[in-house]
């Protein structure tokens, strides 16, 4: 499966900060058998994010989208509503397993209004934005999500485990 990995940062996309979750993304979606196909760095804001979801889902581009940045409550944090814009079916208990899982750590997790869905024959996760928050939610969900990829591809088989 194909992953491409998006984070939105406005400081990181002025070059004033090193973006270190996409990194971390890299190096869990690798291990867990991904290819990452795509990396891109944006600014905060709806329609960056829109246009790129749009382009890599409606090319088929990749078969899996992480992003990181932007779920908080920040004026500028802005993914879930860019998300939201390009979703043709929602996948809520993407982003409740990442909750759920996270609020065991840090209640600060429920500040977090990451959304995930689908459009196409994509997958779109939104990851908040820390190292630490990123390598939490993905070691939840990344196992299971390949199920859920090859439902939506087509290649699945039965859902007996
Ligand atoms: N989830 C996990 N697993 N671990 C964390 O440390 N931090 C929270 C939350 N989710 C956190 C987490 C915090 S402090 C915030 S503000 C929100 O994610 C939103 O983060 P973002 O604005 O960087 O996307």
């Amino acid at each position: 499966m194909r992953a491409a990995i998006i984070t939105l940062s406005t400081s990181g996309y002025a070059g004033g900060r090193e973006d270190k979750s996409g990194p971390a993304i890299r190096e869990l979606a690798e291990a867990a058998g991904y290819a990452v196909v795509h990396t891109a760095l944006l600014p905060d804001g709806v329609e960056p994010l829109a246009g790129e979801l749009r382009r890599l889902c409606d090319n088929d581009l990749a078969d899996l989208i992480l992003t990181t940045g932007g779920t908080g409550f920040s004026p500028t944090d802005l993914t879930p509503e860019a998300t939201r814009a390009v979703v043709e079916r929602p996948t809520p208990g993407i982003a409740e397993a990442m909750r759920w899982h996270s609020l065991q750590i840090t209640p600060r997790a429920m500040l977090s209004r990451a959304e995930a869905g689908i459009r196409k024959k994509a997958l779109i996760v939104n990851l908040p934005g820390s190292p630490k928050a990123v390598r939490e939610c993905l070691e939840y969900i990344l196992p299971v999500l390949d199920h859920g990829l090859e439902l939506l591809k087509g290649t699945a088989g039965n859902c007996a485990r």
